[in-house]
């Protein structure tokens, strides 16, 4: 089954707690929280004492893609507010590998971002250990951009690696993910779709949850 992880970037935050409850009665398996550091990427958005605050309203897994460099200082930090999934950019990691079992060592799954201009083969000798590939499909930094078409063949060529080297491997797509293009990324091998302004800009966002989850899995 194929999963949407909304992204809470986009949510109200004045109301933060009630947008959570909302994507889980939806249906939808992640929440998608977007850390940003102002350094790594040119926006600063939320960190810890918001990912424990709404840990308390949901049982979904906890999706954090940490947009910060030199992740490996913050992993023990980010495991105790309560993340599942801690997602790290290539680009801001220098140690990968020690960062990845750092994740693991707290029993959480792995995952490691690529931002559009960084090519896949860059995981070749990585692939193995990890849980999941987020695929950057915009520049990191801001909800509702317009998706970038290079993605799909990196998402293709990251389909080959893992049927290589890892079949367990979760790809998941972030940025510029809509209704109307959501059912041919999920033709491309995806399995975990990240949704902010897409869902949160919706009339109704959970019957917008609920229509991509329909569309990826139909
Ligand atoms: C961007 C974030 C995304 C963002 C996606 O840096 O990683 O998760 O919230 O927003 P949309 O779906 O609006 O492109
Ligand atoms: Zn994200």
């Amino acid at each position: 089954m194929k999963k949407i992880a909304p992204s809470i970037l986009s949510a109200d935050f004045s109301r933060l707690g009630e947008d959570v409850k909302m994507i889980d009665e939806a249906g939808a398996e992640y929440v998608h929280i977007d850390v940003m550091d102002g350094m790594f990427v040119p926006n600063i958005s939320f960190g810890l004492p918001v990912i424990k605050a709404i840990r308390n309203v949901t049982e979904r897994v906890f999706d954090v893609h940490l947009m910060i460099e030199d992740p490996g200082r913050y992993i023990d930090e980010f495991a105790d507010a309560g993340a599942d999934i801690i997602t790290v950019h290539y680009e801001a990691t220098v140690h990968l590998h020690r960062v990845v079992q750092q994740i693991k060592n707290r029993g959480l799954k792995a995952g490691v971002s690529l931002n559009p201009s960084t090519p896949v083969m860059l995981l070749k000798d990585i692939i193995k250990d990890l849980d999941l590939v987020l695929i950057m499909s915009v520049n990191p930094g801001f909800g509702g951009q317009s998706f970038i078409e290079g993605a799909k063949d990196k998402v293709i060529e990251l389909v080959e690696l893992r049927d290589k080297y890892n079949k367990e491997l979760l790809i998941e797509i972030d940025g510029g993910v809509k209704e109307a293009n959501i059912g041919e990324i999920s033709c491309w091998g995806v399995d975990v779709f990240v949704a902010g302004s897409e869902v949160f800009k919706a009339d109704n966002p959970a019957e917008k949850i609920k229509r991509l989850k329909e569309i990826v899995n139909a």
